[in-house]
């Protein structure tokens, strides 16, 4: 959840550091904080320069303390253990310790009790800061180095994490460690990095090695050391990054969220690429070979926003392939003892690659042997490389926490995923096949015209946004719609919304219909247009203001509705991914006319790495 970053060479490293956190300020933002060292100049003591809020409070107040020095380390939180504040902020300092960490340790009230008893005194309600005392203590009690200090700390600590480790006493080394957080080192000439993301180091090399589970890294100017926590030494090839810096920054739209909803139809467009057999009206599903036949049952298990892709998921499988689809929330089915086995394909879908309630339900699916599969839009990432196979959306970094162009993404891989079970399976038709690969070719110019309708929408926004409530409803692929677009304008705007199948409303929500609240109905044109008319109707006979999102073409909407969105026609099981579009719109522009921090709604964080 939080951000993390080291450097060690002959620069300034505090520029380097406040550059990479800046791109990594999306992970985590409630504090941020810097410990730098000059060990140019002789013995020299690290210099901690920290504090609570944005990273704007940080680099002031680096203007009145400067920290210089060639090696350090930075880091933007998220808070878990301890309120933010000043004191809470990374890095913690012990003796001749700083570190900085992501993710919680889970034994930390027992160690914190032991090493108070042993006369430790905490300056902080972390958990972060136990581990710097560990350290400390092993380095006391004779570990001849850093590394050895770290290993034998890391052996009293249980959780989620990843550490970055620097001693005034041994400066010429950062030694990091990963076990379920992110950590990336990145190569360069005479200096090197540590990130939880490449995004933080994009600007500065390309040549990457991706840290493994249960492994730690001795980084130094000249070099790196990789090992697992026994200090066996293990080695890979680095790879280069091809994702451009520029990719990752605004573009000149007011918001990131705004900038990827506009790059919404280059997003899908690129993961279309190479996956299409147009020849053989199929898809290349990557190489990933599965036994469709063997197959009995596909359970999706996800979280938010991923959660409803993956229940659009659910409707395109069972259309397209007819293989029974169950879906998920990870933190329930973890919990579950669930009936899973060999027989299933567990899908976990997530955009970022690093939550831990899907990670965790992996596992849980893993150990009852089941077969898995993730959807993922970062590569490498602790999902993906925990799973049996990997397929990845290509929608370039995110920084909006409220999820939009990986969203879309994760419905045209869906699309595909059903494409490839159904042609395996013999379930699909060539004909059909070769439907549904057309309009997905189609699928980027018909999302471009969407997008264009952003006047209108924002006009709508204006005329809506003071409303204290919204309502979503949809049937059938649109229902999930319902929940998305219900979620993001919570998220987004903070105004209090809720998604409904259609049919469900008048069994209890249709109590809070009157001429205040604006109802939102997904009727797209398909075998379930007449029913939704139907729940549209029952929605202005109580005064309830209706929006409604229909097809181009449809002549009947207008007087069925108060206002009307158009977007174009497609296969059924495709429109979520045109539908879905004017509720990002209504919602990003919603709360752009309220004011609040669209790219950084309060109480989120991009990257939920926490329970
Ligand atoms: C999306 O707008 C949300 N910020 C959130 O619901 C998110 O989808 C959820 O935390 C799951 O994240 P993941 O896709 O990275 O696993």
């Amino acid at each position: 959840m939080c951000g993390i970053i080291g450097y060690i060479g002959s620069r300034q490293a505090t520029p380097i550091l406040i550059g990479g956190l800046r791109k990594l300020e999306y992970r985590g933002y409630d504090s941020a904080g810097v410990s730098v060292l000059d060990p140019t100049s002789g013995p020299s003591t690290s210099r901690v320069v920290r504090c609570r809020g944005k990273l704007s409070a940080l680099e002031d107040k680096l203007t009145r303390e400067p920290a210089p020095g060639t090696v350090g380390i930075g880091h933007t939180r998220w808070a878990t253990h301890g309120r933010p504040s000043d004191e809470n902020s990374h890095p913690h300092k012990v003796g001749p310790i700083s570190i900085i960490h992501n993710g919680i340790i889970e034994n930390h009230l027992a160690l914190r009790a032991e090493l108070a008893a042993a006369g430790a005194k905490f300056s902080s309600e972390t958990d972060t800061e136990i581990f710097a005392h560990l350290v400390e203590r092993a380095l006391i009690g004779g570990a001849p180095d850093l590394t050895t200090a770290v290993r034998r700390s890391l052996a009293r600590v249980r959780g989620s994490f990843a550490f970055v480790v620097m001693s005034d006493r041994e400066p010429g080394t950062l030694v990091a460690a990963k076990n379920s957080s992110p950590l990336v080192v990145g190569l360069g000439d005479g200096e090197n990095y540590v990130a939880s993301d490449v995004t933080a180091i994009l600007s500065e090399t390309r040549k990457v090695l991706f840290i493994d589970e249960g492994e730690m890294v001795t980084v130094t100017r000249a070099g790196v050391t990789i090992t697992d926590f026994e200090g066996n030494l293990h080695t890979r090839e680095p790879k280069v990054i091809t994702w451009s810096a520029v990719q990752a920054e605004k573009g000149g739209f007011k918001h990131y969220m705004l900038k990827e909803i506009h790059e919404q139809p280059r997003a899908v467009a690129d993961t279309l690429v190479g996956r299409l057999d147009l020849e053989h009206d199929d898809v290349v599903f990557d190489g990933i070979e599965l036994d469709v036949k063997k197959i009995k049952r596909i359970i999706f298990i996800a979280c938010g926003t991923s959660y409803h892709a993956s229940m659009v998921g659910e409707f395109m499988i069972e259309s397209l392939a007819r293989i029974p689809v169950e879906v998920d929330l990870a933190s329930e089915f973890r919990y579950r003892d669930p009936i899973v086995g060999p027989g299933d394909l567990v899908v976990a879908v997530s955009q970022s690659g690093e939550t831990l309630d899907t990670m965790e339900a992996i596992r849980e699916a893993k150990r009852k042997g089941a077969q898995i599969l993730a959807i993922s839009n970062v590569l490498e990432a602790s999902i993906p490389r925990l799973a049996d196979h990997a397929f990845y959306t290509h929608a370039g970094p995110e920084i909006g926490v409220a999820s939009t162009k990986a969203f879309t993404t994760q419905l045209v891989a869906m699309a595909l995923f059903a494409i490839y079970l159904g042609r395996r399976g013999g379930a699909l038709t060539r004909e059909r096949a070769r439907e549904v690969i057309a309009e997905l070719v189609q699928l980027p110019v018909k999302m471009r015209d969407v997008v264009e309708t952003a006047g209108q929408i924002q006009s709508l926004a204006r005329r809506y946004g003071a409303a204290n409530g919204f309502l979503f409803l949809g049937r059938g692929a649109q229902y999930p719609i319902a929940l998305e677009g219900a979620l993001k304008l919570k998220e987004i705007s903070y105004i209090h919304a809720e998604g409904y199948a259609a049919g469900e409303m008048k069994h209890g929500p249709i109590a809070l219909i009157d001429e205040h609240l604006p109802v939102v109905v997904l009727v797209p044109r398909g075998p379930y247009y007449e029913k939704a008319i139907s729940n549209l109707e029952e929605v202005r006979a109580r005064q309830g203001k209706v929006i409604a999102v229909a097809t181009k073409g449809d002549n009947e909407i207008g007087g069925h509705a108060d206002d009307v969105i158009l977007v174009p026609d497609t296969a059924i099981e495709l429109q979520p991914i045109l539908t879905v579009l004017p509720l990002q719109m209504l919602s990003y522009y919603v709360a752009d006319f309220k004011g609040t921090d669209i790219d950084q709604p309060r109480n989120l964080a991009k990257s939920v790495t926490v329970e």
